[in-house]
């Protein structure tokens, strides 16, 4: 029988390669940047596993050129840039990351919050350009965390991990959620509130929702009106989940006070996109499940999907567990 044939879209670290490579043909993308999308097409052709990033998409006709393809296992928890009920459809199973990236992921909302709650980097670029302003009574001031009002839009596991840290700094927590959790709610001192309330309640409004059809561009203008004139938006979600164009009109005309973007929309972000004008917008990446052990343990569970599928299993981190029903 011949080996089975990976393609793996980014370098993920030779460890967890090898254990590949004792099943099967491995082949990596050799640069940093994503493969383009014809390339990733013809890798697909010949493969029974691809190891997908968030960059990468993954829709319906790629897997229909991929007779072989069993299993999409992506290096992340969010699986939006794949097109999960056509694999399901085909009996592809879809691989995730959850979990073991959700602590490291509050941690980054929490930096952005605080950074741009306490105008962190705009006082480092200050400090870095040479200007040392005397100290002074209203120099650099921002708002407290302490005994603020945070808004978690989204009590998954991140929102969650989000919310148990606000009791450090004596916050008030809402939240919003498709469904309420009174277990968590007891847990964390949470009020389960409606979205509206929550957006004209909170001083801070931190994204942990899913991209879906439901939560595309939630955050638009009308909700951008009934925010706090002092409100700070926190996303480490999806970009997509906020209209950028409203985002920007809120921030320019005052209504709300200051950003923090792990992701935006689209990525990487216009060089010219006003929000990279703005001193009291402070973005990253999409860095946040960058901590090295977290990266290391999501390349090990990429690995073990792909492995299970090889040995006939059902992998341990399913994104489409209904697709058992349609093998
Ligand atoms: C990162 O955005 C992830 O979905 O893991
Ligand atoms: C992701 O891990 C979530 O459920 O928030």
């Amino acid at each position: 029988m011949s080996r089975p044939f990976v393609f793996v879209t980014r370098q993920i670290g030779s460890a967890v390669l090898e254990k590949l490579a004792a099943m099967a043909d491995v082949e990596v993308w050799p640069l940093s940047t994503p493969p383009p999308y014809e390339t990733l097409c013809e890798k697909a052709v010949n493969a029974s596993a691809l190891i997908t990033m968030l960059s990468d998409r993954i829709d319906a006709s790629l897997m229909d050129a991929a007779p072989n393809l069993k299993i999409i296992s992506q290096m992340a928890v969010g699986v939006d840039n794949i097109d999960v009920h056509h694999a399901t459809q085909k009996g592809i199973v879809v691989g995730n990351t959850p979990g073991v990236l959700t602590e490291t992921t509050a941690d980054l909302a929490w930096a952005l919050l605080m950074a741009v709650a306490r105008r962190v980097v705009e006082a480092h670029n200050e400090v870095q350009q040479g200007i040392w302003r005397p100290w002074g009574p209203y120099v650099l001031c921002g708002q407290d965390l302490f005994g603020a009002t945070l808004g978690v839009v989204g009590l998954g596991r991140i929102g969650q991990a989000v919310a148990r840290r606000a009791a450090g700094f004596s916050m008030k927590v809402l939240y919003t959620n498709p469904r309420r959790n009174p277990e968590a709610e007891a847990r964390l001192g949470a009020e389960y509130v409606t979205l509206d309330e929550l957006l004209s309640r909170s001083d801070y409004i931190s994204l942990h929702t899913y991209l879906s059809s439901q939560t595309r561009q939630m955050i638009s203008h009308e909700q951008f009106a009934r925010m706090k004139p002092n409100a700070i938006l926190i996303n480490t979600a999806r970009g997509a989940v906020v209209d950028t164009a409203a985002l920007i009109e809120a921030l320019q005309q005052g209504k709300i006070a200051g950003a923090g973007l792990d992701v935006t929309d689209p990525e990487p972000i216009n060089f010219d996109n006003p929000l990279l004008r703005m001193p009291n917008v402070v973005i990253t990446p999409h860095i946040a499940s960058a901590g090295t052990h977290t990266r290391e343990r999501m390349a090990h569970m990429i690995v073990e999907n792909v492995l299970a599928v090889f040995n006939n299993e059902t992998i341990p981190y399913c994104a489409n567990p209904e697709v058992y029903g349609h093998q």
